[in-house]
């Protein structure tokens, strides 16, 4: 089984790129853009203008220069709370409506991100407790189509119980890499992985299958002691299993610039970790909590938004989006 083309048309409205957003990231004239998309991927909407098809967005970008090429992010941070499942759904969605075809791999047994797309398993899908093992027989039937360009593998309590049954290293190396290397052959070309907020072998699984860490961090002292703890393992697991070390990339998720901690932790940020540091600070917002609670995210509205803005600087970023238009 494999997602050709036709599987990731019939993008919905939520998440189809506005126009307006692809003028603003390409530089290029409206009019000039609306002429090089096929005329039934543009959505004209009133109050909103026109929204654009995920895959006609691909299409263009990828004529003008912007490459798919296939990348895992795991969201990573031992301490909680810090933003891991926001950033990775959040991000998710916005890379989806930029064309990628995204895959969400819950792995945290609170199903966090499975809940905040309401898209709980049902008691028979299989999830990645029973997925690991057999990935290329079970994982097609277990991603949960959201939209066009983005799929979820669900999570459960099940995954809980993971320490126990990838409890060989030889499993822990491979059983994520050997998830995404099937979600690769599959037709996608991103997974974000949402992590638990413990060093399980969830995590360790997911380092060693990572391209990029990504580890969020709020102002509190406690995540910037996550964020030591979590670089040094990123560290030791690579060097235990003579891999690679991951691109490492901390992510400030909860910016108040009221906060005189919020002051110190950018300033720590663009010091001590300025290597890994993503350049663009999350601002707090109350919308986070009200999108959630609709299972939606900021980008299934256009309401302006200064979190929203941030995160789409944050992917435009992480994917080089901006590149080819500068
Ligand atoms: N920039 C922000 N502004 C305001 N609230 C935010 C922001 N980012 C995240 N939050 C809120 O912070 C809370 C914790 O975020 P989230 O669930 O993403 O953290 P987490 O690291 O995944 O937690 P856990 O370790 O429990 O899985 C959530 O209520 C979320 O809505
Ligand atoms: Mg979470």
């Amino acid at each position: 089984m494999t997602f050709d083309a036709e599987a990731f048309r019939q993008t919905s409205d939520a998440f189809r790129l506005p126009l307006r957003d692809l003028t603003a990231l390409t530089r290029h004239a409206p009019a000039k853009v609306r002429a090089a998309l096929p005329a039934e991927a543009l959505h004209e909407r009133s109050g909103f203008g026109y929204l654009v098809d995920a895959e006609a967005v691909r299409a263009y970008l990828a004529v003008n220069g912007v490459d798919f090429p296939f990348r895992v992010f795991a969201h990573i941070n031992l301490k909680g709370g810090v933003g891991k499942t926001t950033s990775v759904v959040t991000c998710a969605v916005r890379a989806a409506q930029y064309g990628f075809r995204c895959v969400v791999l819950d792995l945290d047994s609170q199903a966090s991100a499975s809940l905040a797309f309401d898209a709980l398993p049902e008691d028979d899908t299989p999830i990645f407790y029973d997925v690991w093992q057999k990935p290329a027989e079970m994982l097609g039937p277990a991603l949960k189509r959201i939209d066009s360009h983005l799929y979820l593998l669900p999570s459960s309590l099940e995954n809980g119980l993971l320490d126990s049954s990838l409890a060989n290293p030889r499993h822990q190396k491979k059983a994520v890499a050997e998830v995404c290397a099937e979600l690769k052959r599959l037709g996608f070309d991103v997974v974000f992985i949402d992590c638990p907020p413990s060093l399980g072998t969830a995590v360790i699984s997911s380092i060693c299958a990572a391209d990029d860490v990504v580890i969020p961090i709020g102002s509190d002292p406690f995540s910037h002691k996550g964020l030591a703890l979590t670089l040094e393992e990123i560290e030791a697991i690579c060097d235990t299993y003579s891999l690679p070390i991951p691109t490492r990339r901390v992510l400030f998720a909860r910016y108040d610039k009221r906060e005189k901690l919020a002051a110190e932790t950018l300033a720590r940020m663009e010091g001590a970790y300025a290597e890994f540091a993503i350049p663009v600070p999350v601002r707090v917002s109350t919308e986070f909590s009200k999108v959630l609670a609709r299972g939606e995210t900021l980008f299934h509205s256009q309401r302006k938004n200064p979190a929203r803005q941030d995160y789409d600087r944050i992917v435009r970023y992480l994917f080089q989006l901006d590149a080819p238009f500068a």
